[in-house]
């Protein structure tokens, strides 16, 4: 059964395209390469086997491309939606580049499957719509508010576009809101491969370890966490890519209780920057070199997950520990080819 991956060849995408394959699918591979990189694709490939796994080029904001694409790939049967840009920072520098990047693609794919009998959609949201959220742990029914990033705001938006279309139409969709997804494949064939200088904590601690950073900034450490660093709900990628294909699954076995159904994807438990540095440190055995620094704009002090839902409801939990994606994401960078300055 074909089914379509944008941004397949991204961080989460490529991880779920192997599980995808493991489980007996076909994934049709949609990428424009702004953010990933050709190689991936034989990454995929040294884990599966040189297989038949269709790659495009092709950037979503193009309409004609994305209208040819469904005309050429007849028999798709599902899209998850990876495809977007991710990077809370440059969210606030180029927000208008956000807004189209994001809302565009989405628009387009919306359109062209709409029409579609029984096609199923699974979108890439995440624990961002709930800007600081009140109440720890963070549930399904926690208020969405505005996000502190126009990133943010673009999965906010993308949620009501799905949500009105799926109303509108015979649309059925599964809103995955990831936290915090960490680590790599245990291959180290595909990992996380930040272009440039990392945003996030654990691509940026595994570069200061191999020397490629000089040192890691902790973005303050007087929050009112037990520690003072920011607490966050770190999954492995390999736990949520599984939980895509378990949503897959059950909007293919037609066993959704609504149009659209809205799933935290966590592990349920609270990590903070520095537990992560420690236990880094613990499983590789050497000091990582890091200073305390001011705080980041638009950091929330703590998120992690309910996941009572997604464990009861949708029928998945994260099975992997904190050393496991901490070793796997270590193992991936000590592999990596060319080292990304
Ligand atoms: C985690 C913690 C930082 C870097 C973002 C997006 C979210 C999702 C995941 C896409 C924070 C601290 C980080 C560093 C640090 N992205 N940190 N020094 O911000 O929780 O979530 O990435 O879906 O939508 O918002 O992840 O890894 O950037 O930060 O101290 O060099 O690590 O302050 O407390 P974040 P992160």
């Amino acid at each position: 059964m074909q089914i379509l991956v944008t941004g397949g060849l991204g961080f989460i995408g490529s991880h779920t395209v192997v599980e995808l394959i493991h489980r007996g699918y076909q994934p049709v591979i949609i990428d424009n390469l702004s953010n990933s990189n050709i190689e991936v694709l034989q990454g995929i490939k040294n884990i599966v086997g040189e297989i038949d796994l269709p790659f495009e080029q092709i950037d979503l904001k193009d309409k004609l491309a994305v209208t040819n694409f469904f005309n050429t790939y007849t028999d798709i049967k599902g899209v998850i939606h990876f495809a977007a840009s991710k990077a809370v920072g440059e969210s606030v520098q180029n927000p208008l580049m956000y807004y189209d990047n994001n809302l565009t693609s989405l628009i387009y794919i919306l359109q062209n499957i709409v029409s579609k009998k029984d096609m199923k959609f699974i979108f890439s949201s995440s624990c961002t719509v709930y800007g600081q959220a009140e109440v720890m742990p963070i549930t399904e029914i926690s208020p969405r508010q505005k996000p502190v990033s126009p990133y943010g705001n673009t999965k906010t938006i993308a949620e009501d576009i799905i949500n009105d279309t799926a109303m509108a139409t015979d649309l059925q969709a599964i809103l995955l809101r990831y936290f915090n997804p960490i680590g790599a494949h245990s291959s180290a064939e595909i990992g996380e491969l930040p272009l440039g200088v990392p945003q996030n904590l654990v691509p940026f601690i595994t570069q200061t370890a191999i020397g490629i950073r000089e040192e890691l900034s902790v973005f303050g450490n007087d929050y009112p966490t037990p520690d003072g660093t920011c607490v966050r709900d770190y999954i492995h990628v390999m736990d949520l890519a599984e939980a895509h294909v378990v949503a897959l699954e059950r909007l293919l076995n037609k066993k959704v209780s609504q149009k659209v159904e809205v799933f935290n994807v966590g592990t349920g438990k609270g990590t903070s920057v520095l537990e992560i540095i420690q236990t880094f440190e613990k499983i590789t055995g050497q000091k990582l070199n890091y200073k305390y620094a001011a705080r980041r704009e638009g950091d929330t002090a703590i998120a992690y997950a309910d996941t009572t839902k997604v464990n009861e409801t949708l029928g998945w939990k994260a099975t992997r520990t904190l050393e496991e994606a901490l070793s796997s994401a270590w193992n991936w960078q000590e592999n990596q080819k060319q080292h990304t300055i």
